[in-house]
């Protein structure tokens, strides 16, 4: 037996009574070392348009985030401020302890450990599924073909669409395009990967192979954040859940507290519209 549970173990033994009397909701524990932090974030659109609003927030290594609001709210914006597709007209973004905002950071080396996955996949219909997933690691990583091929196989194979691998986009599902997007992303080995809506622009048949992929990915110990309207998901999933509207952070904390207990009115609004 490890100390920790040695010593949860004597603790439990004398607090017995009292826990019984109260039991406890586990509180949100971080799952690693944080991996970015984000300290009072401000996107704004030609200077009228405030997208993001100061926010401040931490994703830890392997930590599933899920990231919930009205349209409008400023999630995507948010995401996209974290590999700088969107470049914040305000706060910090750390990443691995670097500020990747600083004007000598590497924006390339940046995007290269940040994988993601759009609404509509964003695959290029010229190219087949292998030349899809290699075209990066190899002409931005500078990999030979066949490490990044090989790499790339096993990921089709792990994912069920090794059979796939000469089709162009055009002769795939939806459900099975996603599936490529993801995997692609992964072909690059990325230290998080950012999911903005994955499912939405899928058939309702399609969704949960989709979601299959990702549950995987996520036992698997990736980190994760994930724009998405699927509180099944969420709630199954997710480690922590962020609430934005209007573009602030409004709520956050495990699925239990934001499905189960919302605080803020705007929640509770949100949620009596959705579920
Ligand atoms: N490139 C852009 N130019 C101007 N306004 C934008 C741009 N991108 C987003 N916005 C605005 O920023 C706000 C937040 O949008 P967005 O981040 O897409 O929200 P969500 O993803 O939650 O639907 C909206 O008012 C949207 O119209
Ligand atoms: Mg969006």
């Amino acid at each position: 037996m490890s100390d920790k549970k040695v010593i949860v173990k004597a603790v439990a033994k004398e607090a017995a009574p009292a826990a019984k009397a109260a039991p406890k909701k586990p509180l949100y524990q971080p799952k690693g070392d944080v991996l970015i932090s984000v300290k009072n974030l401000d996107k704004t659109f030609k200077e009228t348009i405030h997208a993001v609003r100061n926010v401040t927030t931490d994703i830890h290594k392997g930590e599933v985030v899920v990231l919930i609001g009205p349209s409008g709210s400023g999630k995507s914006t948010f995401l996209r401020c974290l590999n700088l597709l969107e470049v914040p007209t305000g706060g910090s973004i750390t990443m691995d302890g670097e500020d990747i905002m600083d004007k000598n950071a590497d924006l390339n080396k940046h995007r290269q450990k940040v994988g993601m996955v759009f609404q509509h996949f964003n695959l290029f219909d010229n190219l087949n599924v292998i030349q899809n997933m290699t075209i990066a690691p190899v002409k931005l990583k500078g990999e030979s073909e066949a490490a990044a091929s090989q790499r790339a196989m096993n990921l089709l194979d792990r994912v069920g669409l090794a059979d796939r691998a000469e089709a162009y986009p055009s002769q795939l599902s939806g459900g099975q395009k996603q599936r490529i997007a993801i995997v692609r992303a992964l072909c690059m080995q990325p230290e998080v990967i950012l999911f903005d809506e994955p499912t939405s622009a899928l058939d309702p048949e399609m969704v949960g192979e989709v979601l299959d992929v990702m549950k995987q990915l996520a036992a698997e110990g990736m980190t994760m954040v994930v724009v998405t309207h699927e509180m099944g998901f969420a709630r199954e999933v997710a480690d922590r859940v962020l609430f934005m509207a209007d573009g602030a952070l409004i709520e956050e904390g495990t699925p239990e507290e934001i499905f189960d207990n919302p605080k803020s009115d705007r929640l509770k609004d949100f949620l009596s519209k959705i579920l």
